[in-house]
Order: C-alpha cells, then sequence, then structure tokens
C-alpha cells in the first residue's frame, strides 16, 4: 500500500486495529435531524473520545473549527433525500478537487445494491475509487438500505459488503443483523457496524456492537445511538470502552451508569 494512503488509513484507524466513528452527516438526505439542529455544537463534548468524525462538505465548512485535530471522512454522496422519489437515486457531488482543498483523510458514498439506482451507485463509487486512488485517500463504501430496513439481513449485507470491497473500498461500512460473522468473513476490508435508528436502550447498543466486533468488525460508524441519547457523552465513552478496551456489554453499562452519575 502506498504510504499516502497507509498514512490516512492509521490516523482513522487506531494502532489496537479498532476505530470509533461519529457521522454527523444525516442532513444530506434527512435536513436538521433532530438533535443535529446545530452539528457543531452536538459534537463538540464528543469529539474527544471519537477517532474520525464524517460529515458533509457544508457542515465541516460551516460548523466545524478547522483546528480540529480529529480526522475527517466527507460524505461525498448525495442528490437524494427524505421527500423525494426514491432515496437510492444518489451520486458523487463533491468533486477530487475539493475533497483535497478540504483534507479529507477519507471519503464515504452510499451504495445500493439491488435498488433501482443500483448500477448509478455502483458505477459512481468505482469512479471515486478511481480519483481517490490517484492520491492516497481511502474510500468507505456505505451499504444503504433506505427506507427497507428488513433488508438487514447476513446474506443481503454480505453481498453488498463484497461487492463494495470488489469495487475498491478501502472500508466497508454495514448494519449489524444476526450472522454478522458471515457479512465479515466474506469481505475481504475491514468493516465498521452502522448505528440505524436509536434503540430502546443503551445496553442494546452495547450488546449489538459488542457481538459485532467479537464476529470480526473492526468498529463502529455510529450516530443516533450516540447524540440523539439522552446522555451522549456516556454513550460514546462506553462504546469506546467495548471498542478499544474490549467491555463486556455489563461493564459498558457500568461505566454508562458511572459517567451519567458524574462518577467517572
Ligand atoms: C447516513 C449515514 C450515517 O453515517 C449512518 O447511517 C450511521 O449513522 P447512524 O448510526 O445514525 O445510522 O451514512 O446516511
Amino acid at each position: 500500500m502506498d504510504w499516502g494512503i497507509q498514512n490516512r488509513l492509521n490516523r482513522l484507524i487506531q494502532k489496537d486495529g479498532k476505530a470509533l466513528f461519529l457521522p454527523i452527516d444525516h442532513g444530506y438526505f434527512q435536513g436538521p435531524t433532530s438533535k443535529l439542529e446545530k452539528p457543531g455544537e452536538t459534537i463538540k463534548p464528543l469529539v474527544p473520545y471519537a477517532d474520525a468524525i464524517m460529515m458533509t462538505r457544508g457542515v465541516l465548512r460551516n460548523c466545524i473549527d478547522p483546528a480540529i485535530e480529529k480526522p475527517i471522512i466527507l460524505r461525498v454522496s448525495g442528490g437524494n433525500s427524505v421527500v423525494g422519489d426514491d432515496l437510492s437515486n444518489e451520486e458523487q457531488l463533491t468533486s477530487i478537487t475539493e475533497i483535497l482543498r478540504l483534507n479529507a483523510s477519507a471519503v464515504s458514498m452510499s451504495i445500493y445494491v439491488g435498488g433501482k439506482y443500483e448500477h448509478q451507485t455502483l458505477k459512481s463509487f468505482s469512479r471515486l475509487v478511481d480519483q481517490c486512488e490517484d492520491y492516497g485517500i481511502p474510500t468507505m463504501a456505505v451499504t444503504a438500505v433506505g427506507r427497507e430496513l428488513e433488508k438487514r439481513t447476513a446474506r443481503y449485507l454480505g453481498l453488498c459488503s463484497r461487492i463494495a470491497a470488489e469495487l475498491g473500498a478501502r472500508v466497508v461500512k454495514t448494519y449489524y443483523c444476526e450472522d454478522f460473522a458471515k457479512v465479515v468473513d466474506g469481505c475481504p476490508v475491514p468493516v465498521v457496524i452502522a448505528g440505524g435508528p436509536k434503540v430502546d436502550t443503551a445496553l442494546e447498543v452495547f450488546e449489538f456492537v459488542y457481538d459485532g466486533m467479537q464476529c470480526g468488525a473492526i468498529g463502529v460508524n455510529l450516530g443516533r445511538n450516540i447524540w440523539q441519547h439522552q446522555y451522549p457523552v456516556a454513550m460514546i465513552r462506553a462504546i469506546r470502552g467495548v471498542i478499544h478496551e474490549n467491555l463486556t456489554p455489563k461493564e459498558a453499562q457500568g461505566l454508562f451508569d458511572q459517567v451519567k452519575a458524574g462518577k467517572a
């Protein structure tokens, strides 16, 4: 691997081979998402515990201090919206010049395998890989399901993740599901777990992150289950514990309770 791309990957994936990415890119298709109305404010207390932050160029330029030391994963696709016809109608919208100008450590883009715009998103992702590889910038493919959350099975996500890797993704972000090991085993590049809509309890999050890590994921790209929680700092610190300190879900819950109570 060339020095530049390896160097950028090393900034994202820590020395222990694991990573906690914090995405705040949701506004690119769903507008001012709850708790993300002012993304710069939302993430201020969370940044110290994240290994990288994922966002669009608009939020980066307008809401984030350029002195930030954490690596940026730039969301470079879009063109769809929650009120549009089809969420899968997405493609690369941010140029390679802009990616370089903004000093992105990596880029991310959604692919919609099996969707109406499957071919468009796969072709656009492959072009993005070509452009980014020229400059040593890693690409992270997001295996998107749009509104069809029931698609999240090991068979489907394994298919999407493998296709993403075959097209040149350096990292794949996919949803956690039952038999998650099958997804990771069929994917020759590192896999991070996406969160999806907020679940009922903190423990559920610790459990799926823990199981995903046991199955071979290198970490998470987790947004709403952190910053939509009533205690976001306690959430991110407990999840960080699962990822980087091998905490069990029960131990993570203990850390969460302590942080929440102001005792840690
Ligand atoms: C939105 C994204 C998000 O980065 C991804 O869904 C992870 O965030 P969350 O944990 O809130 O699902 O790609 O398109």
